[in-house]
């Protein structure tokens, strides 16, 4: 590709996956356009770095206001940027609360997906189209691990949303020839994890007892198991996946489960804590219904792109509590 080729669109660039996706593909010498929706904060913590960095913003990376409930500036930005490379990331991505708004999480993870997949199927040019898909549309999954082929039987209504938007964006590559890729993503994780997320919630808490700011970790189900990665390697699978010749739909995960519990245990270690002293349970933080045990089986991207995950389980924890004491007092 020809670096003046090289134009990326990220809805929801402001996100964990997106801050990381913009560095990585700054980086790699695109220029990267971000749709940020308005807000009474202007402070958009984990791209606030590249906005201030002078030599990057309006130089290597642009911000457009748009929402994804707004098909007519959606269908602008696009038309003007002219994408090569179109990373739709957005939506609200938390499961539990998807229980809580269901109608909103459906539209935004839902219908947004289709309105740009029908922004992307009128460009005049061939634009690769990225979808954010995830683990939850296997919910209460009929084989372990999962596969590409696996059934979708999703447990909330964000995994519905997000079992359509995948179905659509199958339907948009064989009917449309668009070119376009489901990232079936597992769990990932980094210190830019949203603080309601079970892993950013237990390393903030262990962090801050350990420092006498808090004095207990209320939780929900610690017996449930996922198979947590690292953000950053998970942007750069999204990268490979739209520098195949052919649009396809890969599974990224560790192919290792974990439990709720075995990550307090291994963050509480890092502090030196007994966890038990601390963790309380509240079950209005259990959902209604929810998979048990997701693992991926990522041996189609492993060998299709040569993706790999780098780092542990252990290290994953590790990084996440030692950003969040090093925040409470940079001197650690
Ligand atoms: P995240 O941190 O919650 O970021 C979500 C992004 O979407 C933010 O930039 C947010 O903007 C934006 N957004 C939300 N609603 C919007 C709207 N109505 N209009 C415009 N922008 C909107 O999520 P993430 O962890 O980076 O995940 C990225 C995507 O991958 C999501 O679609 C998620 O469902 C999916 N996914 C994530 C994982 C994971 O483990 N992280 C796994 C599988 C799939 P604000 O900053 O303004 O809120
Ligand atoms: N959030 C949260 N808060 N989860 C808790 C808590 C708590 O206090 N206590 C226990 N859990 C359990 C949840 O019930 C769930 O089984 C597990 O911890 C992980 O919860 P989250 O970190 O909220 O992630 P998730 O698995 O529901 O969803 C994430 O991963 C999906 C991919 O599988 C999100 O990033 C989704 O957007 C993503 O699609």
């Amino acid at each position: 590709m020809k670096d003046s080729d090289k134009i990326a669109l990220i809805t929801g660039i402001t996100g964990q996956d997106g801050s990381y996706l913009c560095e990585l593909l700054l980086a790699k010498g695109y220029k990267v356009h971000g749709v940020v929706r308005r807000t009474s904060n202007m402070l958009r913590s984990r791209i606030e770095h590249l906005r201030r960095n002078e030599e990057i913003y309006d130089q290597q990376l642009f911000l457009h206001y748009g929402d994804l409930s707004d098909s007519t500036t959606l269908r602008r930005i696009v038309g003007d940027v002219r994408p090569m490379e179109l990373y739709h990331l957005a939506g609200q991505s938390h499961v539990g609360l998807s229980f809580e708004i269901p109608e909103s999480t459906c539209e935004e993870a839902g219908m947004a997906t289709l309105r740009l997949l029908e922004v992307a199927r009128s460009q005049p040019q061939p634009v690769k189209f990225y979808h954010a898909s995830s683990s939850e549309i296997f919910g209460n999954a009929s084989e372990i691990p999962q596969t590409e082929n696996t059934p979708l039987r999703p447990t909330s209504p964000y995994g519905c949303a997000k079992a359509f938007a995948t179905q659509l964006a199958r339907v948009y590559r064989e009917s449309h020839g668009l070119y376009v890729c489901n990232g079936i993503l597992y769990n990932h994780e980094s210190p830019r994890r949203g603080e309601n997320f079970v892993t950013r919630k237990i390393a903030r808490a262990a962090a801050r007892i350990a420092r006498n700011l808090d004095n207990e970790l209320v939780l929900g189900n610690l017996e449930s198991q996922r198979d947590w990665g690292r953000a950053q390697d998970y942007v750069q699978a999204m990268w490979l996946m739209l520098q195949h010749e052919t649009a396809d739909d890969y599974v990224v995960a560790t192919g290792e489960t974990h439990s709720v519990r075995e990550f307090v245990d291994a963050a509480f270690a890092v502090v030196d804590l007994p966890w038990e002293k601390y963790v309380k349970h509240d079950p209005s933080f259990d959902r209604p219904t929810e998979p048990a045990r997701l693992v991926g089986c990522a041996d189609k991207i492993r060998e299709t792109l040569s993706w790999k995950p780098a780092g542990s389980f252990r290290q994953l924890v590790h990084e996440m509590v030692e950003a969040e004491l090093a925040a409470i007092d940079p001197r650690f």
